[in-house]
């Protein structure tokens, strides 16, 4: 184990006491804490856990008589997973409870999951289900407490997964269990935002509830002063898919269209297509084994769109979705990512790098680039500058690609210009032919290089033999893979 390493688990066990010490300045928790692990009278559970067995079909267990688990086909030697839905407004168990459960059965084969249905409570107004998820989470803590009790089993081999308000359930199951043991793993997917953001660790789902807490945020796009997803970071890996506003192919532009079509049911699906992309994101990590989306740690969602986090050392990248890396980590690390619109949502990214030399006029271009690899080619992607370009300026770009391209050979690149630019050059050369300028306008290309997110490779690109790094407008102009010699202080520059 590194010193790094060692360093790292020490600051994580520090953060982890002082969750403890805000904790213990809450005494309502405390003391329902020490209720709930000093009953002996029978535990009455407001919430019904169902053994998923296949399809829809579930075997209902009731904690009281843990032999209904043996019967129902609890295997005490396999992990648990326990799915935990959130607010209900029609007081029906969500498609999605079966489409993880199939998936998760189908791809670990032998592992339990289990459905908490706590629909009766959740079917509520928003206000009163928070209150309840309270009492849901007591009532999981209990479950695992008697598997403890009853099967020795150990509550580290848990893994909860709850959705929107159902994640915030599950942070509530890990802090009333209490003891020396924790659950072994929290998936959040979208946790709730109304009533949770901004309130301390205890109140909602955090880093203290399990030995590894991981979240998704899909709809933290904030209408009226209030977003359905949480936020702020509250795991040890918080993973903001698109910059986790709303997500592609969700486009609440569509609203009125998806309205008139399907009726207010089109309002719904709306609104639920960001919320559930994080159930949908994590179920496409459990059938798309080849394709595992890559997130990259980034202090925001513009610095990423600028193309300048894409670094894997130090974990600071890592795997969204089920075969996430446990790495520990002190603080919540927030991580960032593109995806398709649909599934497999897998996006490569990669950053460009683009300098400009001996710059004189300034201006504002856009370029069309294209790549091409060893396995494929990428279509045509355009780039547009923010900014006017400045002399040797370098320049950084995020790509993604939705292929990928294998090693990168060869990279093309069209200056769109302005029209401006080619009209104004057409009216010279017509007005003074034998040349008023003394040059055609000219973009200098200086360094340029690819480096791909996905393998951390960087690829220096050099103009073809004999060739300046000349770029007229509108001519396609084709750089190369630089050889070795001179790749070298590219990458000793870059990384
Ligand atoms: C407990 O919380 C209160 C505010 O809620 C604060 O004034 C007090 O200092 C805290 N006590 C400890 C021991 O942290
Ligand atoms: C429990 O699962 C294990 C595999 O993890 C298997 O070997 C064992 O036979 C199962 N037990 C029962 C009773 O099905
Ligand atoms: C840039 O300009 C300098 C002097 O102004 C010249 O020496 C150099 O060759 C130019 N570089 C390119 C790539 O045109
Ligand atoms: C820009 O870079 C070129 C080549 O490296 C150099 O000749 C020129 O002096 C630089 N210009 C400025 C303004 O730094």
């Amino acid at each position: 184990m590194s010193v790094a390493k060692i360093l790292c688990c020490l600051l994580l066990t520090c953060h982890l006491s002082e969750g403890k010490k805000l904790k213990g300045n809450r005494t309502v928790v405390d003391t329902e804490q020490r209720r709930v692990l000093k009953v002996k009278q029978p535990y009455v559970s407001s919430s019904i856990f169902r053994l998923f067995l296949e399809g829809e079909d579930t075997c209902t267990v009731d904690p009281l008589q843990l032999h209904t688990l043996t019967s129902c086909g609890f295997n005490s030697s396999n992990p648990l997973i326990i799915i935990t839905h959130g607010w209900s407004v029609n007081g029906m168990m969500s498609s999605w409870v079966f489409r993880l459960a199939r998936a998760l059965k189908a791809n670990l084969i032998d592992v339990n999951v289990v459905v908490t249905d706590w629909l009766s409570l959740a079917h509520q107004h928003y206000p009163i289900a928070v209150q309840s998820a309270r009492t849901v989470g007591k009532d999981i803590a209990h479950l695992l407490q008697s598997l403890q009790a009853q099967y020795q089993y150990p509550v580290r081999k848990a893994h909860l997964i709850g959705f929107s308000l159902g994640a915030h359930t599950s942070g509530f199951a890990g802090s009333y269990l209490g003891g020396s043991e924790k659950i072994g793993r929290i998936t959040g997917l979208d946790p709730a935002g109304p009533l949770f953001e901004g309130m301390s660790p205890t109140d909602r789902l955090s880093p203290d509830d399990a030995e590894f807490v991981d979240v998704i945020h899909t709809f933290t796009h904030e209408r009226m002063g209030f977003s359905v997803g949480i936020k702020q970071a509250v795991a040890h890996y918080d993973f903001y898919p698109n910059g986790g506003d709303f997500q592609p192919g969700c486009d609440l532009q569509n609203i009125y269209e998806h309205v008139a079509q399907y009726g207010l049911i089109g309002f719904e699906q709306t609104v639920k297509c960001s919320h559930e992309r994080s159930v949908n994101l994590f179920i496409d990590s459990l059938l798309n084994k080849d394709k595992q989306s890559v997130a990259y740690r980034c202090s925001d969602n513009s610095a990423f769109d600028k193309g300048v986090c894409l670094d894997c050392r130090k974990n600071r990248c890592n795997t969204l979705g089920y075969n996430i890396k446990k790495v520990c980590v002190g603080t919540s690390k927030r991580l960032y990512l593109r995806t398709r619109s649909r599934m497999p949502y897998k996006l490569y990214h990669y950053q460009l790098r683009i300098q400009f030399i001996n710059q004189t006029e300034t201006i504002e271009p856009s370029l069309t680039i294209s790549l091409a690899g060893t396995k494929e080619e990428s279509r045509e992607i355009h780039i547009t500058f923010t900014e006017m370009i400045a002399v040797n300026r370098t320049y950084t770009f995020l790509i993604t690609l939705d292929r990928d391209l294998g090693d990168l050979m060869l990279l093309k690149l069209r200056w769109e210009g302005s029209n401006l630019w080619k009209n104004m050059w057409n009216r010279v050369q017509t007005i003074i032919p034998w040349g008023g300028w003394k040059r055609k306008p000219l973009l200098t290309v200086g360094k340029i290089s690819v480096k791909a997110g996905e393998t951390q490779e960087r690829t220096c690109f050099c103009a073809m033999e004999n060739d300046v790094q000349h770029v007229e407008v509108l001519q396609d102009k084709v750089f190369v893979r630089c050889k070795e010699e001179t790749t070298k202080p590219c990458r000793r520059r870059h990384s």
